[in-house]
């Protein structure tokens, strides 16, 4: 579809197509669990949606982190965001800190969040119960959440399962200041990603990078198989010769997101009649990885050489994410008595 100027125009109501916000937090290169829970269906959204993906660097200060270390990690995340095939013709690709209005929103927002409503938070409860100093951020983390969703008017929102809690927040964030200031931002729907909670290579915990348990998406053939071949199969099959069971094994899972799916009834088959031995099994995974990573090493080595292309792209992408920002801003603003000098010259 063209991007008429007309669509460029208009306003949250009449729009063509319906908006998309998603963020990332800038941990460096991302990695296959972040491709499979999230980017790849990012790279399909951006044909169909107005897409805005965001580096959220403000997010990454609430946990532990080196302000040192932070600008590699937010633009290697951003030349993965473009490795995979996240295109800055069909979507908008920015780092969050290049918005203040997220940060002046979020503030804004606070006024209608009840603490309670904070405090009950599940990745809140978690992260805050192994830290004897729990920072006010970490608390406050889902109100930014709400705030870069709301400034764009998104109604969509691709997610994992792990952010639903965050996401319906944002819908009550929406209610409460609608029915305070008048109806004006949309209750964004979370869109939950097909793949699921993808495990790690230790088949036991979500796959992480400060797990260690995954495979960067830029990684080559030889790091891909050196860290797939440590991979945990299924614990019952001990020896070549044990039949295996594919519906338990997580590296059968991570064949069903990542093998030609019509390879896959000979793959559970030969590891049931214990025909194809688990290293085996493992090293046509390792292909499929490999054969998928492909494309995204190409596309950055075009960016490592050419940093100054991405820092271009993620410019303009604030640019236009910055024109949307200051819109939406000016009327809630206006709504909650902030904009006094305009107010009292009427
Ligand atoms: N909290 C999200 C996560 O950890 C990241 C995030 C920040 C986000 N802002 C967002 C996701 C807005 C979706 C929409 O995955």
């Amino acid at each position: 579809m063209e991007r008429g100027r007309e669509e460029e125009a208009s306003s949250a109501g009449g729009r063509g197509r319906r908006r998309v916000f998603s963020g990332m937090q800038p941990s460096g290169e991302a990695h296959l669990g972040n491709y499979l829970g999230a980017l790849r269906q990012w790279v399909e959204l951006q044909e169909e949606y107005e897409c805005f993906f965001c580096v959220v660097d403000e997010h990454a200060i609430t946990g532990e982190f080196a302000g040192e270390d932070l600008p590699a990690r937010t633009l290697d995340l951003a030349v993965s965001f473009l490795a995979v095939g996240l295109d800055p013709e069909r979507c908008t690709i920015f780092v969050q800190s290049d918005v203040p209005e997220h940060v002046e929103l979020s503030w804004l927002f606070n006024s209608v969040t009840p603490l309670g409503d904070l405090e009950r938070m599940t990745q809140f409860k978690d992260k805050s119960s192994r830290l004897e100093s729990v920072p006010a951020g970490l608390l406050n983390y889902p109100v930014l959440q709400a705030a870069d969703i709301l400034l764009y008017r998104a109604e969509v929102v691709p997610v994992g399962e792990d952010q639903l809690q965050h996401l319906e927040l944002t819908r009550e964030i929406a209610r409460r200041w609608n029915s305070r200031f008048g109806s004006y931002f949309p209750e964004p729907e979370a869109l939950v990603s097909k793949a699921g909670r993808i495990l790690g290579l230790d088949g036991d915990q979500k796959m992480s990078k400060s797990l260690d348990n995954t495979v960067g998406i830029l990684a080559d053939s030889e790091e891909v198989w050196a860290r797939v071949r440590t991979a945990v199969t299924d614990p019952q099959r001990v020896k070549k010769s044990d039949p295996g069971r594919p519906e338990v094994c997580n590296v059968y899972t991570l064949h069903t997101h990542l093998t030609d799916p019509e390879k896959l009834p000979d793959i559970a088959h030969q590891c049931r009649t214990a025909q194809r031995g688990c290293v085996e099994c493992k090293r046509i995974l390792a292909a499929s990885i490999d054969e998928r990573f492909a494309p995204f090493r190409e596309r950055a080595a075009h960016y490592r050489e050419n940093p100054d292309e991405v820092v271009q792209i993620l410019e303009a992408g604030a640019q236009r994410a910055r024109g949307i920002a200051r819109e939406t801003m000016r009327e809630v603003r206006g709504r909650m008595g902030l904009d006094w000098r305009t107010a009292l010259a009427r």
